[in-house]
């Protein structure tokens, strides 16, 4: 049985899948990843000895069925939009172990937690057009040198942040000398975190502002209802401390629907007036209006390179995340067709960075455009495996299907933080030397 009989088998019984039980499903996923077990060892050592140790090292390296396509870069990167592919398996991943990285909340240690199943480190992206450098944590720790990495959102960048930690990690020896520049523990939520390489004089920052614009006290005189507001023109108070970053990401999307702000009396304030009529949408799009607002006056682009990386969807299913909604179980990604299922986190964002730079334009801000890949890794998430070593797993009524584990899907997120990354680096590198004497 090949792996295309395989694919199809497995797109036929997906259409099926409402009338089609667990126990099938989990008959189809073993069979189907059996086979990968099998038949890929042997594909992988071969294509590993005709890629040549010497291309090893680098990080354009082809590695496991990336041949036939051009590189990121071959184009400058400008042509291939790396977020349109699939997943694909590669026994290359995981790119680290949780047990190895200490960096980690007990929330995201999956399989410590008690998850079963390994499939889900297995995946790597595979854009259409293009092949994606293989992360590098040796150089891109070299490339961070005395440079600060920061990611500003909610705790799905906070998933992203702790993913980049450890997948940095995996290339120091010396685990004692990566520290939090405060002392903190990184189970404790605080409001920020720094992570510092000390060998490379490099930090890795995390600051918590899931709306990304002040929440704060109502205006006095306000309704009753008004318990607090959300200052959709005013950027996070916390902003002075990351501007300066050279690396900044940004994200937000998951506190900005009805339960996290109506529901509980935050309404949307727009200079001293309180908006009582705004919808949760337009309160969300004018935030990220005064955040690419506050971007063009504060940032210095030529020094700070800015991501939004879009919004990364939630996978429950039958119900939400405190009326059973379930994830559980979920082993396989959706491998046939991608289905776009709109986010409306995701138009909006899209359709302000068009509004603001013109469908080309000059860009001070790189959108990290992870919505659709991230949409097909249901079998990526938490769920019952997030209570921390020995005290899981959770309820069947109470799964996550936000967050996700770690290694996993925001691995994926960073390799493609990485490639922009390279390929700025490279763009710049070009313009002061004479682009023959490039190093890459
Ligand atoms: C360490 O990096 C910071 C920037 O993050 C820089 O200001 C400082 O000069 C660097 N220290 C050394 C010793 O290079
Ligand atoms: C590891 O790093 C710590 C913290 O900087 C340092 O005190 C220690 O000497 C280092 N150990 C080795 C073997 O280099
Ligand atoms: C808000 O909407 C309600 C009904 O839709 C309307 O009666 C009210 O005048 C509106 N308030 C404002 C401030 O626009
Ligand atoms: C912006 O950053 C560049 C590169 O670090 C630097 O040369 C330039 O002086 C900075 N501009 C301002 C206005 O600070
Ligand atoms: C972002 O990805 C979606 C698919 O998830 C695609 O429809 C859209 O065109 C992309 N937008 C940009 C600006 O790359
Ligand atoms: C490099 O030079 C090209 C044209 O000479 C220019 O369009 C581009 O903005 C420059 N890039 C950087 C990073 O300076």
């Amino acid at each position: 049985m090949t792996h295309l009989d395989l694919l199809k088998r497995l797109k036929r019984w997906n259409s099926l899948e409402p009338s089609f039980g667990v126990l099938g499903f989990l008959f189809v996923a073993s069979i189907f990843v059996g086979s990968f077990f099998c038949l890929d060892y042997r594909a992988v050592t071969l294509r590993l000895k005709a890629a040549g140790l010497g291309s090893l090292g680098s990080p354009f390296s082809t590695l496991v069925g990336r041949n036939e396509r051009p590189g990121f870069f071959d184009d400058g990167g400008n042509e291939c939009d790396v977020f349109d592919g699939n997943w694909v398996w590669d026994e290359g991943y995981p790119l680290y172990e949780s047990r190895d990285c200490s960096l980690l909340d007990d929330g995201f240690r999956c399989s410590e937690n008690g998850r079963p199943d390994s499939f889900y480190t297995k995946w790597r992206w595979q854009p259409k057009n293009c092949n994606l450098p293989r992360f590098d944590a040796d150089d891109m720790l070299e490339r961070l040198r005395n440079r600060r990495v920061v990611f500003v959102g909610d705790s799905i960048g906070r998933n992203q942040w702790e993913s980049l930690l450890c997948m940095l990690a995996s290339a120091v020896s010396n685990k004692s000398s990566i520290y939090e520049a405060n002392g903190r523990s990184i189970t404790k939520h605080m409001g920020f975190l720094v992570f510092k390489f000390e060998e490379f004089n490099c930090t890795v920052e995390y600051y918590r502002a899931p709306f990304l614009v002040v929440q704060g006290r109502a205006p006095a005189g306000s309704p009753e209802e008004v318990k607090c507001t959300l200052k959709l023109d005013l950027i996070d108070w916390t902003a002075s401390q990351w501007k300066d970053a050279d690396i900044l990401i940004f994200n937000a999307g998951h506190w900005w629907n009805y339960e996290k702000t109506l529901r509980g009396g935050c309404h949307f304030q727009v200079g001293p007036e309180v908006k009582m009529n705004m919808s949760v949408e337009d309160a969300y799009r004018q935030s990220i209006e005064t955040v690419i607002d506050w971007i063009s006056a504060h940032v210095n682009t030529s020094k700070t390179q800015v991501y939004f990386r879009s919004y990364a969807p939630v996978h429950f299913r039958g119900g939400d995340w405190k009326t059973g909604g379930s994830c559980h179980l979920e082993n396989l990604p959706d491998l046939g067709p991608s289905f776009s299922q709109a986010s409306t986190h995701q138009v909006i964002l899209i359709d302000v960075l068009k509004n603001w730079y013109g469908d080309i334009g000059q860009k001070q801000l790189e959108l990290l455009n992870i919505t659709g890949l991230t949409g097909r890794r249901k079998d990526g998430h938490s769920s019952l495996y997030y209570l921390g070593p020995g005290n899981g797993p959770a309820s069947l009524h109470r799964q996550d299907c936000s967050h996700w584990c770690l290694p996993g899907v925001p691995d994926t997120w960073n390799e493609l933080l990485y490639a922009y990354v390279l390929k700025r680096e490279r763009a710049g590198s070009r313009n002061q030397t004479s682009g023959s004497q490039d190093p890459l």
